[in-house]
């Protein structure tokens, strides 16, 4: 057996630390403040590996990712959106349907660079370990790999929106999608304007963040801990590493 090679597993130093919390702390969902700048090919090859170093069930690497610039698929795309986002606004009540028409939900046409990340549901083949009793985790691996795009994309200076608001059968047609595959994050792409303080969302008084102390249960559904956890320390000379630990 060829020995393994392992590295040093400490913390990063204190300014390293700092610029991982900030990208995630920094992260926003991007819709309306695309820039038409065209983006580095360097980049999205950096942002791409990002993606592609993401955890996966059995190292099945269930992804692809299809770069669209066409115009014309991505007129499709925004037709199918339109499609979609009129039914999705009759599903709410009428209280809320006048601000949901208002809200920016996608930005196919104005960011420089669309992205459709996908999950081939047979990579790996029938038995992929340790997706032997949970057949979605190929699903999960997929989203690691757009959290890592994301967050990659926010270092370099590149905003990304994820737009859900379609019939998966009009993804599918559009983009060629063979039965196995499944679209599982449709991306808008570029440079952005100016980036919201936090989700826009929150912002346009859609939803509110939630404190964290309500996530966190102790050793069963709705546990309480006698002791609740305590507020995550910021090292030495560092700033509150997530901000949004609060409301
Ligand atoms: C799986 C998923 C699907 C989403 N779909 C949409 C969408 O269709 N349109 C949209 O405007 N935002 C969409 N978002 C973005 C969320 O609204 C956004 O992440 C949330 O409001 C928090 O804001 P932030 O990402 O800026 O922190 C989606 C996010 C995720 C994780």
């Amino acid at each position: 057996m060829q020995p393994i090679q392992t590295r040093p597993a400490g913390p990063f130093a204190p300014a390293e630390r700092a610029a991982v919390y900030r990208a995630i702390r920094e992260r926003r969902d991007v819709r309306g403040q695309f820039l038409p700048d065209p983006v580095d090919p360097a980049a999205l090859t950096r942002i791409l590996e990002a993606a592609h170093a993401a955890p996966s069930v059995g190292l099945s690497q269930p992804w692809n990712f299809i770069v669209i610039r066409d115009p014309g698929v991505r007129e499709a795309v925004r037709a199918a959106f339109d499609r979609a986002n009129a039914e999705a606004r009759e599903m709410f009540g009428e209280a809320r349907r006048a601000l949901y028409s208002e809200l920016k939900l996608q930005g196919i046409r104005e960011a420089p660079l669309n992205l459709c990340v996908t999950c081939d549901r047979t990579r790996g083949g029938p038995t992929v370990l340790g997706r032997t009793h949970d057949l979605d985790t190929d699903l999960y691996s997929t989203v690691c790999a757009v959290q890592n795009l994301w967050l990659a994309a926010r270092a370099e200076g590149i905003g990304v929106g994820w737009v859900s608001i379609f019939r998966e059968g009009d993804l599918r047609e559009i983009l060629d999608l063979p039965a196995e595959v499944t679209p599982v994050a449709y991306l808008c792409l570029g440079h952005v304007r100016e980036l919201f303080d936090g989700p826009e969302l929150q912002a346009r008084g859609w939803a509110a963040r939630r404190p964290l102390a309500e996530m966190v249960f102790a050793d069963r559904w709705q546990g309480r801990s006698a002791t609740p956890p305590a507020p995550s320390a910021p090292a030495a000379g560092e700033a509150d590493p997530i901000g949004g630990r609060g409301a």
